[in-house]
């Protein structure tokens, strides 16, 4: 009812006020100015800061995200299948909307937030992240990707004459006003270069999010060579004993994107010296999802959580036999449905979806939940603890809250079956992206 009383207000609003999304905060170093890229990068603050948080079940987690391929069509390339057969192949898991963007803004915050296009996006600062939950128990961080000109480059896209394209949609933490005002942690979203350097002087954090370059990922090649590039760059770290000590390597696919009808079906593999003995070479038949790259970590960390898609999230098996995180069937009774009739092939509403009519407010994180010990972050409750609007001349006495849809379970939406209030039409194909910075405030 309440829902459905801000959804009208938020149309009446959007026919009679100023667009509810709109062109703002000044994005700056998004100049590709062969002169601008040079200074900026004489000046760009880098960090590399390390710890030694030990973990229950690894003490290092390195992720690589790939683009646009289907479960069953990863599996077969000889490349791919070397390193599934010296680790464990996730052969359950899906991605969490399309097209790119979202299956980013899903493992870095634990929900979509409606995005279902590839635009320029920029993702309100009470919206915290992961990194946010491993800076609270210190755990070191940084995210290496490929073909950023600087440390701190804003911009949608650069070609880098060394390290080939880079595209900020695959930029995991780049969409984040959390991380982009933030010196601190801006300066841990670095190049590729700096991934070998690190590694060279034994400056590598704990907590590594890989992001090949548009040729390395498959997005502007084929399946062949994004293959070919991860295996060429995870085998020599299995081999280096620094790198490789109480390890884990997580490679996925963001999304199948090859078949848009079909379901959002995508492979994992964990490679590395974390991964028990008794699990290599062997598939993992458990449901997860990009969310469950969050409670991994939250659970081999002790972290708190960010009360979104990540709680509920299954750990991944190998790890949840060392952290008492047992994994949960898919329940077609929460769900509405069996797993085989959700698609995640495309987004439900929210904030950033391309649909108008439906509500345009942030959905505020679930501050209750608690899992195996873990509870909301502080920060996370600070910010959201009071979410609620008090009675204004638009809103009569009462009191209005931000929706929050959020459960402690693993069945995540999709847009056949989306959050009360979230309903988008199927189907709904991506809009072209908007390459100017969209802020939506409300
Ligand atoms: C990587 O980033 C550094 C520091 O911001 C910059 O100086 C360097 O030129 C970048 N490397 C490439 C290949 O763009
Ligand atoms: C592996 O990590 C442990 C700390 O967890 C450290 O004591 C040991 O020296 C490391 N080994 C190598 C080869 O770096
Ligand atoms: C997603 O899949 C469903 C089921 O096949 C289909 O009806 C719908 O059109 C698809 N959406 C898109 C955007 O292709
Ligand atoms: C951020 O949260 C604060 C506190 O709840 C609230 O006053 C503010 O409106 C929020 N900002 C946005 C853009 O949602």
């Amino acid at each position: 009812m309440l829902f459905r009383y801000l959804h009208l207000l938020a149309l009446v609003s959007v026919a009679v006020a100023a667009p509810t999304k709109t062109a703002s905060l000044a994005v700056a170093q998004t100049s590709t100015d062969s002169a601008a890229i040079a200074s900026a990068a004489a000046t760009a603050l880098t960090r590399s800061p390390t710890s030694n948080v030990k973990g229950k079940a690894f003490n290092r987690l390195l992720t690589i995200y790939l683009e646009n391929t289907a479960y069953e069509n990863a599996i077969v390339d000889a490349n791919c299948n070397a390193l599934i057969e010296k680790g464990v192949l996730q052969t359950n898991l899906y991605g969490a909307g399309a097209p790119s963007l979202p299956n980013y803004v899903a493992p870095g915050s634990g929900d979509i937030f409606g995005v279902n296009s590839d635009s320029f996006i920029l993702i309100n600062k009470n919206v915290s992240t992961v990194v946010d939950l491993l800076d609270d128990k210190g755990v070191s961080w940084s995210t290496y990707n490929e073909g950023l000109p600087y440390t701190g480059f804003e911009g949608f896209g650069y070609s880098n004459p060394i390290e080939g394209n880079y595209a900020r949609k695959h930029n995991l933490l780049a969409h984040f006003d959390s991380v982009r005002f933030d010196q601190n942690k801006i300066s841990r979203l670095k190049n590729l270069t700096f991934f070998y350097h690190d590694l060279q002087n034994q400056k590598l954090p704990q907590w590594i999010f890989v992001t090949p370059n548009l040729d390395h990922s498959g997005h502007d090649t084929d399946l062949q060579t994004s293959c070919s590039w991860t295996r060429s760059f995870v085998e020599p770290l299995l081999e280096n004993t620094y790198f490789n000590n109480e390890t884990l390597i997580y490679i996925t696919w963001q999304a199948n994107n090859e078949f848009h009808q079909a379901r959002n079906h995508v492979a994992g593999i964990l490679l590395g010296s974390a991964v028990p003995q008794k699990d290599k070479g062997t598939k993992d038949d458990v449901f997860y999802t990009h969310y469950s790259d969050i409670s991994t970590v939250e659970a081999n960390w002790d972290l708190h959580h960010l009360g979104r898609w990540d709680v509920g999230a299954n750990v991944w098996k190998s790890v949840g036999e060392r952290t008492g995180d047992a994994p949960r069937p898919w329940n077609s009774r929460i769900a509405g449905a069996p797993l085989e009739e959700y698609y995640w092939n495309q987004s439900y509403g929210g904030v950033f979806s391309s649909t108008i009519y439906q509500t345009n407010t942030y959905v505020a994180p679930n501050l209750k939940l608690e899992r195996n010990g873990r509870t909301i972050l502080p920060l996370v409750r600070h910010i959201w603890e009071d979410n609620c609007r008090a009675p204004t001349f638009e809103f009569p006495p009462g009191r209005y809250c931000l929706p929050d849809y959020y459960q402690d379970i693993i069945e995540v939406p999709d847009a056949v079956h989306p959050p009360k209030g979230f309903e988008v039409d199927i189907p709904l194909n991506p809009p072209p992206p908007i390459m100017t910075p969209i802020t939506i405030y409300s």
